[in-house]
């Protein structure tokens, strides 16, 4: 584990939201992404080094619209950078975490994700990503 790369935070409203944090921030969203996979719009905010992400569910069956149903808006997962996810998976499964996908997921900003199960991180969902390297070959679960 490298550092924080983002924390996400589940928003009902992506543009109230954007408004809110841009005034917050004093500085805009920096992207917009669509995670059609996940159903989930995304916006990127940067302070500093540190970047947030608000989600908005786009499908109601969207993880984050499951989130905001059981648990309103709010802190929704903190997300780690990692050199190597694959490695970094291994030895989290061998160390006895639950991971919710046994291979990477291609995520928004150009990353390779996985989330570990809540359960056994005190209730805090933990997002692995690495940054898609040039040329790199990618094994994801969705496309083999
Ligand atoms: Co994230």
């Amino acid at each position: 584990m490298n550092k924080i790369e983002h924390i996400g935070i589940a928003v009902k409203d992506l543009e109230l939201s954007c408004g809110l944090y841009e005034k917050l921030l004093g500085a805009p969203a920096y992207k917009r992404e669509l995670v059609a996979s996940e159903g989930v719009s995304a916006a990127f905010f940067k302070t500093g080094d540190n970047k947030i992400e608000l989600l908005a569910a786009i499908t109601g069956d969207s993880a984050i619209a499951d989130f905001i149903r059981n648990k309103g808006e709010g802190v929704h997962h903190i997300a780690f950078d990692v050199t190597d996810i694959y490695a970094e998976m291994e030895r989290l499964r061998n160390n006895g975490f639950v991971l919710l996908s046994s291979e990477p997921k291609a995520g928004a900003d150009h990353k390779l994700i996985c989330f570990l199960h809540p359960k056994g991180t005190n209730g805090v969902l933990i997002e692995l990503c690495q940054e898609i390297n040039e040329g790199q070959e990618i094994r994801t679960e969705s496309n083999g």
